[in-house]
């Protein structure tokens, strides 16, 4: 979603703002501004339709040009200052949509990450009392609000009558010409986070913006407000009342190193997926310890265990469908995986003896987090298996699970989606070491089966790289639908290969467990739609998936096939075929996700797409 970013110090801030913004385009990149205090104690502000590039090109020609005044009153710089990445959500991205907005006077400016549910009817009431607006954004009510509440109010109530009236999910940070020496930070459901350091501090949506210049963080908590002069920051809750949130050391440092010569970051994160695989083996079994401490799960409560849920979205989700498979085959679990966004409009079950794993890369992702919050509410067990060690779900969750991924900075996910696979495989077996149903020696085994399939994951990416680069992604790009099949554990690896089809190449893609081909689906078949079929190596699944293959072929569809290499007769049927080693049962998913993630980025960049930034899409969904 968006982003926001804050300075309060000594520092002329400007550079440091545009800076940490740039670290967190991931969250959204469709527009983005900045505004300060200046030197003049007047509101300076610059906005633009597109990212941080086009921003800076705007303050250059701003300053290039007649319009800075030899007062100083519009220099674009301060030691107390605001900015702002955006992903649209109320509004098409152009510059007057973009952040900050502000009051009638333009004397206050606001950046917010979030929704404001009820900004239509709070912008009539507004209007009717003769507020003038600009933008179609639900941002601007929270300025003109906030305009009418420091008429009368003292800073700090003000913001409580502003937060009383917003429904919805935002940070907001703002700045004021009447109280110049404030900045003002709001929570609630969205992140925010304050860097502290020795004489100043910064304030933002995610720790990366500032883990340069401090260490020291304070996480504010959910519908709390900060107000910020100097190096002095009063933190109140939304009862008005002084709260003291702890400063935290800050220990996920990702300091981005590049693209390392790769032309995309999705192209070397591909590549990044065995070393993940190798990293999340290690961490697993040499500090057991110390994760075990940080599930937070005795092992009687394991040992006690009926039913495991995963909670997740997109690439997560399926990550927990895979999931699913290893726990009830290793663990011998009842295990059932839910949309986040579903599960939390559903009628709410509070089920005994279960424990539910909330996945998640970024750990922000606000229908996950909601659901979690829900299971917490009525005091369901809870872990988060995410990759951000600072989220809100490690820190809200009974106990976490890290994955070692390091920063993925592609939208779309890859060996994030590697890494939780990697985890849940271990973790299937640690529950059923824990139920004594596996000794181990099990548990070494399973470790190195993970190092097989991250070899094999590579390897096979080095096999077919030249054909499908000369040939196979050049013919196949010309196709404007495709159908994905697969069946048990395959299907939802035929679900997360569709998903990055479709968000990276543009690709509309229909994905189907393949028993289901004859209930409606078959129809669809014919050489115009290839039909890429991921096979399994259960024999009894396998032998299924091979009539699925001979009901396409049949009807003159056009095949492309995920095999292993003793599946010789469905191999034969193949247009296309891509071959890979036999593995254990449950890790075909994973051997087959680096070849299918190199595939479709070729395709995508035949097409031209902007691969690590697709079109509408962001990297964390802090809005529902
Ligand atoms: C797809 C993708 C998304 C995310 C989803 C959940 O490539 O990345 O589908 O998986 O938005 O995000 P997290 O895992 O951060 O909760």
């Amino acid at each position: 979603m968006c982003s926001v970013v804050g300075y309060s110090g000594p520092r002329l801030c400007r550079q440091m703002i545009l800076e940490g913004l740039s670290r967190l385009e991931y969250r959204g990149y469709d527009s983005s501004g900045f505004a300060c205090i200046n030197a003049t104690s007047k509101l300076a502000s610059v906005k633009t339709q597109g990212g941080i590039q086009q921003l800076n090109l705007k303050i250059a020609t701003q300053e290039m040009g007649v319009s800075i005044s030899s007062s100083g009153e519009n220099n674009l710089d301060g030691t107390l200052a605001i900015g702002h990445t955006r992903w649209s959500t109320h509004g098409v991205s152009t510059d007057t949509n973009a952040h900050p907005h502000f009051d009638c006077h333009k004397s206050i400016a606001v950046v917010h990450n979030g929704i404001i549910e009820n900004f239509v009817l709070l912008k009539e009431k507004l209007q009717l009392a003769g507020h003038h607006f600009v933008s179609q954004t639900d941002t601007e009510v929270v300025a003109h609000l906030f305009e009418d509440e420091i008429k009368t109010k003292s800073l700090e109530k003000a913001v409580l009558s502003v937060v009383t009236k917003l429904q919805g999910a935002y940070a907001l940070l703002i700045i004021s010409e009447k109280y110049p020496d404030y900045l003002i930070a709001v929570r609630k459901s969205s992140p925010l986070c304050l860097g502290v350091a020795d004489k100043e501090i910064f304030v933002a949506s995610d720790v990366t913006a500032f883990t340069d210049k401090t260490d020291q963080v304070v996480f504010l908590p959910d519908e709390s407000f900060v107000l910020i002069s100097g190096t002095d920051y009063h933190v109140y809750n939304y009862f008005g009342e002084r709260i003291y949130p702890p400063v935290q050391k800050n220990t996920c440092i990702w300091l981005s190193e590049g693209k390392s010569g790769y032309e995309h970051y999705m192209l070397k994160e591909i590549y990044e997926q065995k070393r993940v695989i190798i990293d999340t083996v290690n961490f697993l079994r040499g500090n057991t310890a110390a994760v075990m401490q940080q599930l937070n799960i005795s092992p009687e409560t394991v040992q006690d265990i009926q039913n495991i849920h995963f909670i997740g979205c997109g690439t997560s989700w399926h990550a927990g469908l895979i999931g699913e498979y290893f726990m009830q085959e290793i663990a011998q679990v009842a295990t059932q995986s839910f949309l986040a966004s579903e599960f939390r409009y559903k009628k709410f079950f509070s089920y005994p003896r279960t424990l539910t794993i909330i996945i998640s890369q970024s750990g922000e992702t606000a229908d996950s987090l909601e659901a979690l919050r829900l299971l917490s509410a009525s005091k369901q067990p809870t872990v988060a298996l995410a990759n951000v060690a600072s989220s809100s779900m490690v820190r809200e969750a009974d106990g976490f699970l890290l994955t070692q991924a390091g920063q993925e900075i592609a939208v779309a996910s890859t060996k994030a989606f590697t890494s939780q696979i990697a985890a849940l495989y271990i973790f299937a077996h640690w529950v059923a070491h824990s139920k004594g149903l596996i000794t181990n020696k099990a548990i070494a085994r399973a470790h190195e089966e993970l190092f097989v399939a991250g070899e094999i994951l590579e390897n096979s990416i080095e096999r077919y790289k030249f054909d499908i680069v000369a040939r196979i992604a050049p013919y196949y790009a010309k196709y404007k639908n495709f159908i994905f099949l697969g069946r048990h554990i395959s299907f939802p690896f035929a679900l997360e290969a569709a998903l990055k089809l479709k968000e990276i190449a543009y690709i509309f893609v229909d994905c189907y467990p393949a028993g289901e081909l004859k209930h409606g689906p078959l129809a669809l078949i014919d050489a115009q739609t290839p039909v890429v079929l991921f096979s399994c190596l259960d024999e009894v699944i396998y032998k299924k998936l091979y009539g699925n293959a001979q009901e396409v072929k049949a009807r003159s569809g056009h095949l492309i096939v995920f095999a292993f290499e003793h599946q010789k007769d469905l191999i034969a049927l193949a247009d296309t075929v891509f071959i890979f080693p036999k593995v254990n049962p449950l890790l075909a998913p994973l051997v087959m996700t680096g070849l299918v993630q190199f595939f479709v980025y070729q395709i995508a960049l035949l097409l031209e797409r902007p691969i690590d930034r697709p079109r509408n899409l962001a990297k964390s969904v802090t809005v529902e």
